[in-house]
């Protein structure tokens, strides 16, 4: 099979993922890279062997069927909405937009066109997140009841090259990291019917320490801390802690606690780890996957951990979903109903009352025990 012709805009800091992982795979064949800025889109280029082109001649490419927006969280709406005006697929980094408001014209003008939307985080297809999602379907820890979520850090000023985004609508750890968590919430409980919190920021600014911005000032204009709770159209509640004002502590990225036993689920942020299951008390014990493909660590990051790191196998499923005439499964709903509930936490904690999340989704279908890696990547 011919592989999926593709095109990339955005050339930041995420874009080398995508252009080794497409060059991995069988499935797609990134032909160009746009940027607003001609010389990052230049650089990428010269670096993977692919046409550095404008915006507008990209989209302009019969060739292209599949858009890949890397652009910062301000410009995915509006770049997504570019795409789809011109006739292609759409796939981008998560937030879906900045707001769940800006989020709903860019997947309705993709219905209105029969176009695909697929967008990050697709993480809870990994090794470690299918398994979790296998455990809790075979009623391992019986009906899941409640659960807790953490991530907390001192933010990204240390190590992003330009990382004032963060700090803007659209990022804080809620809608930069949020997405990782409760994406894979929804893929294992199901939708979240409402959503509570406080939302905090200590700090006003921020210093960049990382090069080549150090000592520039970052205004803080969201909370960069947030602790909420979602509560799931299944029953379950789950309490979640978001933070970038936080240098340490003791918590566990991911754990649920079912009528049977509990589950700790590894850190949404890659696709590997190691989950463990404890039933009825019992102590801890390896849940085992290596029969799920995509959670073998192949990179190694700052602290010099290894970590499963496959990010572009959304991309991948849509395209061979595309092919197939079947949904895929890192979907533009999943991510609507997910920007809806991020938003919902500092609704919650300005307007002191629960807020109701209206728009539903299904649990992305599973992917099968032994898929084929090679298909993908
Ligand atoms: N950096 C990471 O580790 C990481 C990891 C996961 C997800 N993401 C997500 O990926 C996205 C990009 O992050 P990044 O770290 O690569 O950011 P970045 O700032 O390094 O790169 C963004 C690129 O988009 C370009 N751009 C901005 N607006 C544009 C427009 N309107 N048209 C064309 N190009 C435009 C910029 O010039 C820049 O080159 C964000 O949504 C982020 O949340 C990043």
């Amino acid at each position: 099979m011919q592989p999926t012709i593709i095109g990339i805009i955005g050339c930041g800091n995420i874009s080398d993922a995508y252009l080794k992982g497409a060059a991995r795979s069988r499935l797609v064949r990134v032909k160009a890279v746009a940027d607003i800025r001609a010389d990052a889109a230049a650089a990428k280029a010269g670096e993977h062997g692919v046409d550095a082109v404008s915006v507008e001649a990209l989209l302009a490419d019969p060739d292209i069927e599949i858009v890949v927006n890397l652009t910062i969280p301000a410009a995915h709406a509006p770049v997504s909405l570019q795409i789809i005006a011109a006739g292609k697929h759409v796939y981008l980094e998560k937030p879906l937009a900045t707001r769940f408001a800006a989020a709903k014209p860019v997947t309705q003008a993709a219905a209105a066109k029969g176009l695909r939307i697929g967008c990050a985080p697709d993480t809870f297809l990994g090794a470690a997140h299918q398994a979790c999602r296998y455990a809790i379907d075979a009623g391992r820890i019986g009906v899941p009841v409640a659960g807790a979520a953490a991530v907390l850090t001192h933010g990204m000023e240390h190590w992003h090259p330009n990382p004032a985004f963060f700090y803007e609508h659209g990022g804080g750890p809620i809608h930069d990291l949020g997405p990782y968590y409760v994406t894979q919430l929804v893929n294992l409980l199901g939708p979240v019917a409402r959503v509570s919190a406080e939302a905090s920021a200590a700090f006003k600014t921020r210093t960049i320490t990382s090069a080549p911005l150090a000592g520039q000032t970052i205004s803080v204009t969201v909370p960069t801390t947030v602790n909420g709770t979602l509560a799931f159209a299944s029953g379950a509640n789950v309490t979640l802690s978001h933070s970038w004002d936080v240098w340490k502590h003791r918590r566990v990225p991911l754990e649920i606690y079912g009528t049977d036993g509990s589950l700790l689920v590894p850190d949404p942020n890659w696709f590997g780890g190691e989950p463990m299951i404890s039933a009825r008390g019992d102590d801890w014990t390896s849940i085992d996957i290596g029969a799920h493909p995509f959670g073998i660590p192949n990179r190694t990051i700052r602290t010099g951990t290894p970590v499963a790191d496959y990010r572009i196998i959304g991309l991948l499923d849509m395209a061979a979903a595309i092919r197939a005439g079947r949904p895929h499964r890192v979907s533009g709903a999943l991510a609507l109903h997910v920007l809806e509930v991020l938003d919902a936490f500092e609704r919650a904690s300005v307007e002191g009352r629960h807020i109701a999340i209206e728009t539903r989704c299904e649990r992305p279908d599973k992917l099968p025990r032994g898929t084929d890696e090679e298909v993908f990547a």
